[in-house]
């Protein structure tokens, strides 16, 4: 039996290289291999975006814009959109019940961003539980791999605990995920003092033109101290490193590059024109066919239309099973020799 992928995405702006090395560069090499669903998060997007709904809508079709651009193939790999599979959002329900709130709050990636996004006391609800909604989603696939970045393990964790406990009460009848993390787990910002986020505003992303590619390299934090170009420089920290280490596939070459700076006679601005050639070499196809896509909107939107109606189908039966085993289908018949009526024990 071959196995499946879930994995998705926010759409509150474009990919960056974090998720590229995180995740999605995985799901590329992978989609071949797995049965592979990729899922555009608009309601997860809505708990900490409510008042940007035209904001969030417009950014789907950017998100799928990237992963064709980047190497998804929409014959073997398939796209969907969240909202348009409201099974994910009954399913979610039933999870809710399977979680404390406790548990809710303790979610380090959820500590991470409340503090991030400054909600104070005034955590909207469906923020809190976003983590339920993504369980729905991995679960409402039966996806048994997960690829992700390294701040959405304890999403992962929390899905299988969700999943345990489902097929502990209700029977077996979900499977328990994993989650799969890139090589590059996670990518700082080119300011170094964060991992790249697109609300950090410190991200280089999929689609930005060379220009901006190149003048957000010349910004990067190297090492402070690595005044002069004589100067000996460390490569631990050291954000142009961490992105050469990442996408420079000529590991020789690199290992030279890093010998080199550690003993003096290489200068930052050398090496960041050495990396501004690496990712264009990277990201110079992908906004090609990126432009190239993005002539054709009516297409992309009928990808995403089949997708998501082959996705829903997939949820359907989960949910359908989910309903069965819950006794949430009150008109079945009690069959009487093998399933004799039982009253429900009143609470002592
Ligand atoms: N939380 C993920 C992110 O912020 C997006 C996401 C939604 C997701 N549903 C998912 C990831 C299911 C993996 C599996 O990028």
């Amino acid at each position: 039996m071959r196995q499946t992928i879930l994995t998705g995405d926010r759409p509150t702006g474009p990919l960056h290289l974090g998720h590229y090395a995180g995740s999605l560069l995985a799901r590329i090499e992978l989609q071949r291999a797995y049965d592979t669903y990729l899922l555009i998060a608009d309601l997860q997007a809505l708990t900490d975006h409510a008042d940007q709904p035209e904001q969030i809508h417009l950014n789907i079709l950017e998100i799928a814009l990237d992963y064709l651009a980047a190497g998804i193939d929409p014959e073997v790999a398939t796209i969907v959109v969240q909202s348009g599979i409201p099974e994910l959002a009954e399913l979610t329900g039933y999870f809710l019940n399977l979680v404390t709130v406790a548990r809710l709050e303790r979610n380090p990636t959820i500590k991470d961003e409340i503090r991030q996004k400054g909600f104070g006391g005034d955590i909207p609800a469906g923020f809190l539980v976003y983590p339920v909604s993504q369980a729905a989603d991995i679960a409402g696939f039966k996806a048994h791999l997960v690829p992700v970045g390294a701040d959405q393990l304890p999403m992962i964790e929390q899905t299988v605990e969700i999943v345990r406990r489902f097929n502990r009460i209700y029977g077996a009848i979900l499977v328990e995920p994993e989650a799969l993390v890139g090589r590059v787990s996670r990518l700082p910002g080119i300011d170094g003092q964060s991992k790249m986020s697109k609300s950090l505003g410190n991200a280089i992303h999929l689609s930005d033109p060379q220009d901006v590619v190149s003048h957000k390299v010349m910004r990067m934090y190297t090492d402070p101290r690595h005044f002069r170009v004589e100067d000996p420089g460390e490569v631990e920290g050291n954000v142009v490193f961490t992105y050469l280490d990442a996408f420079e596939t000529d590991r020789g070459a690199l290992e030279a590059l890093k010998e080199r700076y550690r003993k003096g006679g290489l200068g930052d601005v050398a090496v960041k024109h050495h990396l501004i050639e690496v990712l264009e070499r990277l990201l110079a196809p992908i906004r090609a066919r990126r432009r190239e896509l993005a002539r054709d909107p009516e297409r992309v939107m009928r990808i995403l239309r089949e997708g998501t109606e082959r996705g829903r189908a997939v949820v359907r039966r989960t949910v359908l099973a989910v309903r069965y085993a819950m006794h949430l289908d009150y008109e079945r018949q009690p069959r009487a020799e093998t399933e004799p009526t039982q009253a429900i024990e009143p609470p002592r």
